[in-house]
């Protein structure tokens, strides 16, 4: 009888054990499974208002705000070539509700910051990409050379005063200028802003001679002619833009795709990053998105490529791709 008792006893705390785990695993977080609870998400753009990155921020936002049900606020927190802002995310409350929207930056601001203060892969949840925007080299009209040609002996003979425009060490059009200047084998003097946006603005003003720049951002300028567009920096043209010669028909070797993802801060719960995921991979796949990007020589991803996972491996990738070009360039930012 005793025995039976003590045998019954230790099935039921084996039982009562089991049960307490397999209950601790399902429970996720009420915020988990709330969110996004009927509060907004702040989307972090890296770049000033109004540049190539807030254009993607702001579209994918709304489609997102429809599948989450609440806003999705831009706040652009610009400088630092991006990093500031992404630094911003890497410490904010991972609940769900602050996330950043990114670029190509994410991976090369590794090999150009030596005290970049967070790491690209460890502080942060990946959520997915969005979209790959190609670039083109544009210069104010009153620029001399013709094409890209002309270009290159121009600007041998007057590198000291011809200025290009980037939105900061660890930017899209500062990359792009770095891998201009190794072509051209010639050291230009650059401007940087706070994003291309004000970049834009100078370059159609004069007060600075080149850009290079995401099509997203300078689409309606090459479109009305007032600029003047050297290469599609890439080996092939840009199905846009089929006016504008690739930089290999230029002779110059030069390939650039601005690609852009989305992340959340370390911590962020699982359930919360695939609901976020989920939204974005829905908002890749809206028609109109892909219209519009396809009308700014743009490409949103398809919705394999707006997962966590295959994020994580793309930027593993350009961050092992893109570290020992800039380090042989020899361009540190601090
Ligand atoms: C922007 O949004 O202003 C651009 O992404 C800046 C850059 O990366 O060149």
């Amino acid at each position: 009888m005793k025995l039976r008792i003590n045998t019954r006893r230790t099935a039921l705390a084996a039982l009562t054990t089991l049960l307490a785990a397999t209950l601790a695993c399902m429970a996720v977080p009420a915020a988990a499974e709330d969110f996004p609870g009927g509060r907004a998400v702040t989307a972090v753009v890296p770049f000033a208002a109004g540049g190539p990155t807030d254009k993607v921020a702001r579209e994918i936002g709304l489609l997102m705000s429809k599948q989450l049900g609440v806003p999705v606020l831009i706040d652009n927190s610009a400088g630092a070539g991006g990093t500031i802002g992404a630094r911003k995310v890497a410490l904010a409350k991972p609940d769900g509700h602050t996330i950043l929207i990114h670029h190509i930056g994410m991976a090369t601001a590794v090999g150009l910051y030596r005290n970049l203060g967070f790491d690209p892969l460890k502080d942060f949840e990946m959520v997915g990409e969005i979209a790959d925007v190609p670039m083109v080299l544009l210069a104010n009209k009153s620029l001399p050379p013709a094409d890209m040609k002309a270009l290159v002996s121009y600007a041998k003979a007057n590198a000291a005063s011809l200025s290009l425009a980037n939105a900061g060490i660890g930017s899209a059009s500062h990359l792009c200028g770095l891998l201009l200047q190794s072509a051209l084998q010639t050291e230009l003097t650059t401007i940087p802003y706070k994003g291309t946006a004000p970049a834009l603005v100078d370059l159609m003003g004069g007060q600075v001679n080149l850009l290079c720049d995401q099509t997203t951002n300078v689409a309606g300028q090459i479109k009305a002619g007032s600029l003047k567009p050297y290469a599609a920096m890439q080996p092939q043209r840009i199905d846009a833009f089929k006016d504008i010669p690739s930089a290999a028909e230029s002779g110059l070797p030069v390939e650039v795709k601005i690609w852009h993802a989305m992340y959340a801060p370390k911590g962020t719960p699982q359930a919360i990053v695939d609901r976020l995921s989920a939204a974005l991979q829905s908002a890749v796949e809206d028609q109109g998105f892909r219209s519009k990007m396809a009308d700014l020589g743009a490409q949103a991803v398809p919705a394999a490529r707006a997962r966590p996972e295959s994020l994580r491996t793309h930027l593993g990738n350009e961050i092992t791709k893109w570290t020992p070009i800039i380090r042989k360039a020899g361009v540190y930012a601090d």
